[in-house]
């Protein structure tokens, strides 16, 4: 691929919200996992909003039982919105759950066989043309989005892209980890190889993949196989190693805050952190803290 050939826009993505959120038990029985609020917005609404600023037009949910409430989200609530007119209440606090119609899609992965499996479940709906992928755990905080800084290189160098960030090598093996190659800038590297979830002593590097993806359509052939690796499970990692040498493959460094919200820890760091930036409640938010700080 030539680096002055236009590259096809990254129209599509896949948000795989099938998961049990067994961590979060019992929050989690009765509602979806993506549907804790980091503050007041459901943690999906961030991905679908980072999504958006990228320019992403249809939003592709893989779900599964019991995962309606996402659905709904993104929903017109008729009567909601009739009684808080009713009331004279502004409405503009639901714009961000918007969608234009026609560019919400639903698949379902009926069992749970792992992430390159219900990234597999989208295939028709992808299609032929590249496409983003959202683990909506993974909160990024940044400005331009994490999206946005891969799509500006998308347009630079093609082919396939990740986010990655650096973790305490301790840390590796609960990732997909990647090889790099050569520099093509500070925040931009060719990826060589990637293992998914290596041992600590095996791990290539201690750069992580942190869960946003820029992927062109052949993966899903390459996902064809239903290949098992790591932990039995169907792994995105291993398609996409699978692409390296076929097509080009390079990792972004993204210039933002990371926040693991598949973690209860991580959780509350997104929660305090975000208050703290938010001008309607940091003042209050920070005497608390200092307060129970202080408390011990
Ligand atoms: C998945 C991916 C892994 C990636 C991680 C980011 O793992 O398989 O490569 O590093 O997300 O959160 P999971 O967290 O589903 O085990």
């Amino acid at each position: 691929m030539s680096l002055n050939q236009p590259r096809k826009p990254i129209r599509k993505a896949v948000f795989p919200v099938a998961g049990l959120g067994t961590r979060f038990l019992p929050a989690t029985k009765a509602i979806p996992k993506e549907m804790l609020p980091v503050i007041d917005r459901p943690l999906i609404q961030y991905a679908v909003d980072e999504a958006r600023e990228a320019g992403i037009e249809q939003l592709i949910f893989v779900t599964g039982r019991g995962k309606t409430a996402i659905v709904e989200h993104f929903d017109t609530a008729y009567e909601l919105e009739h009684t808080m007119s009713g009331r004279g209440k502004q409405l503009d606090v639901l714009d961000a759950t918007r969608i234009q119609p026609g560019n919400l899609v639903t698949v379902r992965q009926q069992v749970p066989m792992g992430l390159g499996h219900a990234i597999w479940c989208a295939r028709a709906v992808v299609g032929d043309e590249p496409f983003a992928i959202f683990l909506p755990d993974e909160m990024m905080v940044g400005s331009p989005g994490c999206m946005k800084q891969m799509v500006d290189a998308y347009n630079e160098v093609g082919g396939n892209l990740i986010s990655v960030l650096e973790v305490p090598r301790e840390e590796v093996s609960s990732y997909g980890v990647i090889a790099p190659g050569a520099k093509v800038s500070d925040s931009l590297t060719e990826v060589t190889g990637l293992v998914e979830k290596p041992k600590t002593e095996d791990a290539p590097s201690n750069l992580i993949i942190s869960g946003r993806y820029i992927l062109q359509p052949e993966v899903m052939r390459t996902l064809e196989s239903q290949d098992k690796g790591a932990g039995g499970e169907i792994q995105l990692t291993d398609a996409m190693a699978r692409m390296i040498g076929q097509q080009p493959f390079h990792a972004v460094k993204f210039d933002g805050r990371r926040f693991d919200c598949g973690s209860k820890v991580g959780f509350v760091e997104a929660t305090l952190s975000l208050a703290l930036e938010r001008p309607d409640m940091a003042d209050e938010v920070r005497a608390i803290m200092r307060r129970l700080l202080a408390e011990g």
